[in-house]
């Protein structure tokens, strides 16, 4: 990693924990993952080779970085999701700083509309961070893009267990997927799909 793309990420990782500590209303918090996860999802991609990847709830970009970081690394591209006009502007100049822009296609839009229009076995990794209460609803579609032998991981197991728990289990009843939540960070749950 170049020295400016580490200043970077830290400078974003001090202002995620400044602003979220002091702003209560959720479309303005960045909502971060933490950088062990960032470190976690990086080596997925790279021990996947999964060049093909989306993200759901790119905020300010912070994830994505890291996972652009890793795409670069194995000739990969970034696809990233955000509804918000505010944080799709505040990543498209984070991403610019990086150095890392080539590798990420920053998609306006509201994901169950995206996963909708994506093709089946569009992606070998899919990063789920958004709203949690649209999991269930989005499952099919994003069971439908994934490859088979492809990887989803999930943000937040941990942190929102209760909440995460109806789409936990959908997932885990699913007999095309092996299921397990790792102890990164806000916990990660990954499901990756059988290879055939
Ligand atoms: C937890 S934050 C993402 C944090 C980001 N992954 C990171 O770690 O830097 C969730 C994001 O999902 C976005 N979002 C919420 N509902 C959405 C939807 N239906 N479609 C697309 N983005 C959505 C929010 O605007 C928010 O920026």
């Amino acid at each position: 990693m170049t020295e400016s793309l580490q200043e970077l990420l830290l400078e974003l990782e001090q202002f995620g924990l400044s602003n979220d500590g002091v702003i209560t209303e959720r479309p303005r918090r960045m909502l971060n993952i933490t950088r062990d996860t960032g470190e976690f999802l990086s080596v997925l991609v790279r021990a996947m080779n999964a060049r093909r990847v989306l993200e759901i709830g790119t905020s300010n970009g912070y994830s994505t970085l890291w996972l652009a970081l890793a795409a670069k690394a194995i000739d990969g591209h970034v696809t990233t999701v955000e509804l918000s006009d505010f944080k799709l502007a505040l990543a498209a100049r984070n991403f610019a700083q990086s150095g890392l822009a080539a590798f990420i296609t920053q998609v306006h839009g509201e994901a169950g509309a995206v996963l909708r229009g994506s093709p089946e076995s569009s992606f070998d990794l899919v990063f789920l961070d958004s709203e949690r209460a649209e999991y269930l609803g989005w499952w099919p579609d994003i069971r439908r893009v994934l490859r088979k032998g492809g990887l989803l991981v999930v943000d937040n197991a941990t942190s929102h267990s209760a909440e995460m728990a109806p789409f936990v289990a959908l997932v885990a009843a699913d007999p095309d997927f092996a299921t397990c939540t790792v102890p990164v960070g806000n916990g990660e749950f990954l499901a990756t799909r059988a290879a055939s």
